[in-house]
């Protein structure tokens, strides 16, 4: 299951790049966070992940696994839609970032824990 990571890694670049040739191509940067994050914590920190329970298969096998699969992905979705909205005038969509924010987070703590337990040196 952890090569869903990678195969939504990929998902989260397509977007990414798009948003960033969206803004060079009208000269409105006003998404320059959404880019920044949906590049960063969508396409780069999970591409990180697949590759990292691929190479350190007893992390991939642990329940921790799961935790930070769904709240990651969950999360992120939630954080970044809310910030697309936000950053288009629709505020009352605020509040949702830090809820998305919050179990990314959490799943980025279990993430290292399970790193922590489960790679024997
Ligand atoms: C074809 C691909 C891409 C295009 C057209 C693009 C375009 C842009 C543009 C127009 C900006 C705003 C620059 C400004 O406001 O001065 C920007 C900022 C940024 N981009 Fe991209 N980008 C691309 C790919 C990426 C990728 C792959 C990443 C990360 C893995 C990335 C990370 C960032 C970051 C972190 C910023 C914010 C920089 C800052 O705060 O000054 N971009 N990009
Ligand atoms: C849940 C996790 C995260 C939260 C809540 C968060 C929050 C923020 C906030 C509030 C800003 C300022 C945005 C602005 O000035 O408009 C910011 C900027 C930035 N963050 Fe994050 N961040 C997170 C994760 C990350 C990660 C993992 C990376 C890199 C791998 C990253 C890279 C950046 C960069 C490059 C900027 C400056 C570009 C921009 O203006 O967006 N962030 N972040």
């Amino acid at each position: 299951m952890h090569t869903w990571f990678l195969k939504l890694a990929a998902g989260y670049f397509v977007i990414g790049v798009l948003v960033g040739m969206g803004m060079s191509m009208t000269h409105q940067f006003g998404l320059v966070s959404l880019h920044a994050h949906i590049n960063l914590l969508g396409w780069m920190s999970m591409a990180l992940f697949g590759i990292i329970y691929h190479l350190y298969p007893a992390t991939a096998e642990s329940t921790l696994f799961r935790w930070h699969f769904w709240l990651y992905n969950i999360g992120l979705p939630i954080m970044m839609v809310a910030l697309y909205l936000v950053l288009t005038g629709v505020n009352a969509a605020l509040p949702f970032i830090p809820v998305g924010a919050t179990a990314v987070i959490i799943g980025v703590i279990v993430f290292a824990v399970n790193l922590w337990r489960n790679i024997k040196a």
